[in-house]
Parts: C-alpha cells; sequence; structure tokens
C-alpha cells in the first residue's frame, strides 16, 4: 500500500559546493513524497501526488520539512558512554576515557546494551545511517550490525584493529586482526542493510605486520570501505613520525600498507600537505568532517571549502564521543563555526548536503540513500522548524527558505526531529 507524507519538501537537483544553491535545491512548500515498499516513488506537489494516488494512505506533517535522513560518516558506537569527558587532548583523551571505556566490552552484554543506546540516540536524532568503530572485540561487532538490523537500519561498520600502544587486554595481533576482521565481513557484509568496513583505527596503534595484513584484507575485499583516522592532532603528527621515520608524511604510511583508495574514508585530515591533498583527491578517497569533536579536543580547523573544491568525497560526522554531540544539527552548527574561523561562511544548503548525501557520497552509498528523490531507500526524517521558543521566534521573522531553515541549523537538537522513517517505516 503506498503511503504519501505531506510537508514541505527538500531535495538536492545538484551539488551546492559547485552550483548555486537555486539550481542544487528543490523546495515545495506544499508537497509530499510518495513511499512504496521501503522505496520513495515520487517527490512533488502534494496535490497532483494525492490526484494521481487516489488509494495512498496519507500522513500530514503540516508545515514540516520533510528531508533524507541525516548520514553520520565517522563514529565510534563504543564511546557512547564517555561522550562530553573533561579537559584532555587526542592522546591522553584516549589513554584516560577511551581504553578503558572499550575495554568494557569484552563483555558481550555490555556491548549489545550499549549498541541499543546508541542507535537510539542516533534515531532521535535523525540519524538513519552511520559508519561506525566498534572495539577489538568482534562481539562488539555482532552487538553493533544485531542491533543495526533489528531497526532495519543501513548501517556500516567494523572491528577496530589494533595491536600496539595501547593497553593489553585492547591489543589484537596483526594475525588474529586479519582473521578476525575476515571472519566478521564475512558474516555481515552485504547481509541486508548491513556493511563491513575494514577499520584500523589509526598508524600509532598498529605495528608495520598490522597494517601488512590490513592491506591484504582489504585488497582480498576490495569491495568494502577501510576507514581510518588521518591528521587530526600535532602530537599525533609528532609521533607518526617517530614511528614510521621512513615516510615523508602521514598519509604515507597509510598508502606504502595499500590503505589509500577509492573506498578509504579518512576522519579529520585536518593538517594536509599539499602532497596529501593531492594524493587524496587522485586516489577518489573521502574525508569525514568531524567538526565538534575537533573543537571539542581542541584539534583544529578542517578546510571544509578546500576539500570540496578538490573534488574530495566530504561527509559530515559526529565522532561520538570525540565528538561532543548526538546531534547533526549540532554538528553542521559546529561546521559553520569552523568555517567561520577560516573566513568561509558556510552556507545552510551546503551544511545540509554535507549531512546527506555528501556523507552517503563519501560512504560509497550514495545511489541508495541520502536524498528525497525517485528510487531511493526511505529513510526520512521530519523537522520542526520552529522546535524552541529562540527557534519560534526567529523563524517568524523568516522571509527565505533559508532564513527559515538556519535557526534550526545553528540552535537547534533532537526536540526538532519530529519523526523517523526508516526503509518507509515510521520508527
Ligand atoms: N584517533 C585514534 N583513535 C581515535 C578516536 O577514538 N577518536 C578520535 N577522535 N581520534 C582518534
Ligand atoms: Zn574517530
Amino acid at each position: 500500500m503506498p503511503e504519501l507524507l505531506l510537508g514541505q519538501t527538500l531535495s538536492f537537483t545538484g551539488n551546492p559546493w559547485h552550483l548555486p544553491v537555486d539550481e542544487a535545491v528543490q523546495h515545495i512548500r506544499n508537497g509530499a513524497v510518495l513511499v512504496e515498499g521501503g522505496k520513495i516513488m515520487a517527490v512533488g506537489e502534494a496535490d497532483s501526488l494525492k490526484a494521481a494516488h487516489p488509494e495512498a494512505t496519507i500522513t500530514d506533517h503540516g508545515s514540516h520539512l520533510l528531508m533524507a535522513g541525516f548520514v553520520d560518516s565517522h563514529a565510534h558506537f563504543s564511546q557512547t558512554a564517555i561522550i562530553a569527558s573533561w579537559g584532555k587532548r587526542l592522546i591522553d583523551w584516549l589513554n584516560t576515557y577511551t581504553f578503558p571505556e572499550e575495554s568494557r566490552f569484552s563483555n558481550p552484554r555490555y556491548a549489545a546494551q550499549v549498541a541499543e543506546t546508541y542507535l537510539d540516540l542516533n534515531l532521535s536524532n535523525g540519524i538513519t545511517t552511520a559508519c561506525a568503530y566498534c572495539t577489538i572485540h568482534p562481539a562488539s561487532v555482532d552487538a553493533y550490525f544485531e542491533a543495526s538490523q533489528k531497526r532495519g537500519l543501513r548501517m556500516l561498520g567494523g572491528k577496530v584493529l589494533m595491536d600496539r600502544n595501547a593497553p593489553d587486554n585492547l591489543r589484537d595481533t596483526a594475525q588474529s586482526g586479519y582473521d578476525d576482521s575476515k571472519a566478521l565481513l564475512q558474516k555481515w557484509h552485504g547481509t541486508g542493510r548491513l556493511s563491513y568496513t575494514i577499520t584500523p583505527r589509526f598508524a600509532p596503534t598498529s605495528t608495520p605486520a598490522q597494517l601488512e595484513a590490513t592491506g591484504t584484507l582489504w585488497a582480498e575485499h576490495p569491495d568494502c570501505l577501510m576507514q581510518t583516522h588521518l591528521s587530526e592532532q600535532h602530537e599525533e603528527l609528532a609521533w607518526v613520525q617517530e614511528l614510521f621515520p621512513e615516510h615523508s608524511d602521514y598519509l604515507a604510511v597509510y598508502e606504502h600498507f595499500g590503505l589509500l583508495g577509492p573506498g578509504a574514508v579518512m576522519g579529520h585530515s585536518i593538517y594536509l600537505s599539499d602532497r596529501e591533498w593531492d594524493a587524496i583527491r587522485d586516489a577518489g578517497a573521502s574525508i569525514a568532517h568531524c567538526p565538534t569533536s575537533n573543537a571539542f579536543i581542541g584539534s583544529g580547523l578542517f578546510h571544509a571549502t578546500r576539500s570540496h573544491a578538490a573534488g574530495i568525497r566530504t561527509g559530515l560526522a559526529t565522532d561520538v564521543g570525540g565528538g561532543s554531540s548526538f546531534s547533526m544539527l549540532r554538528t553542521m552548527a559546529s561546521a559553520y563555526e569552523i568555517g567561520q574561523l577560516r573566513g568561509d561562511a558556510l552556507h545552510p544548503a551546503q551544511l545540509l548536503h554535507m549531512a546527506t548525501i555528501g556523507s552517503a557520497d563519501a560512504l560509497h552509498i550514495g545511489d541508495k540513500i541520502g536524498n528525497l528523490e525517485a528510487g531511493k531507500e526511505a529513510d526520512i526524517i521530519v523537522i520542526n522548524l520552529a522546535s524552541t521558543p529562540v527557534i519560534a521566534q526567529r523563524t517568524a521573522q523568516a522571509d527565505s527558505l533559508w532564513e527559515s531553515i538556519f535557526p534550526t541549523i545553528m540552535l537547534g537538537d533532537d526536540r526538532a526531529i519530529e519523526a523517523v522513517y526508516i526503509a518507509g517505516q515510521r520508527h
């Protein structure tokens, strides 16, 4: 039975990082989305879709905004419980908060409980897809994918590979990391809406032997993505140079071990040299921009306009729990603030693009999700553009679409997410 969702609709017809916003966005004030069999069948004027589909059941979302669900291109589900931990920069933050928390995932029951909490928080914030780091424990991956499957979500993720510079109980080996990842990949990759992602944490926590084995695994399974962290903090860069003195820069380490390619998703990527920018572009690799994390851990200012101008697939990411929010609205606000600190006022259309189709493209699933258009899977969110008193009084003054949306980006949170549809089913 087809269903018609009524509201204002927002779809991308092009990329607002490369085209004038008017050419890149289609907004229909009295719009409708026709959903059937978990897919979007049509987006158009409510009157004409109602007339063409009199059999459809109607759900009227009034003046709320219908758009594609948010896509979080980099997060750590295992850090849900340590979000907002005070006072540390990256390496101390990992040792003080992250590693002790990730150790708790040796208990599969704990992993299952956090997976539930993580997905509930994602959904209440309108995140319908994420690409997550689990922990070194295979059971953490099972917990994550089982909970995702139960909710019918399109999700990506993988077991963290880490065989040095971490506590004893959080280290695998080059061989066991390879074997466990391969078994998990064979179990989960392509199961329903799930995709396995090969996940070496970052160069400092893997020996050359592990990076080598990981490169081999990826070469054997090139249809999987590979995610890691790159160039996030100065202390980290110095550490990489100390551990890998034979390589000219951070990215060269990954390149050497076969870990740069079209399916690579590089988290952060703040302090790149011209050579590294060119190599990422030439490889067709993606970058996940993690603005709240970069501000919270004190990392620095990612160059979003340069990344887009280079034609690099660039997604937006919460990086929970280094990132300080589950809200993709708050994450867009942080990206805006970082843009301002760099001298670039990012347009709300550019922020929304990065949070949806930009992230979906960075994860190579832009053909399936990330936009409100016919043929895409019906992962749809409904946004209230007047969800709090401060936003309501600001939007009351708005005389354009973007003036009515930008206050929700800057001031909104989970209260703005009125409804979420997963493959056409209301959550
Ligand atoms: N670099 C290596 N591991 C991590 C992590 O868990 N979070 C962040 N933000 N950076 C990292
Ligand atoms: Zn991260």
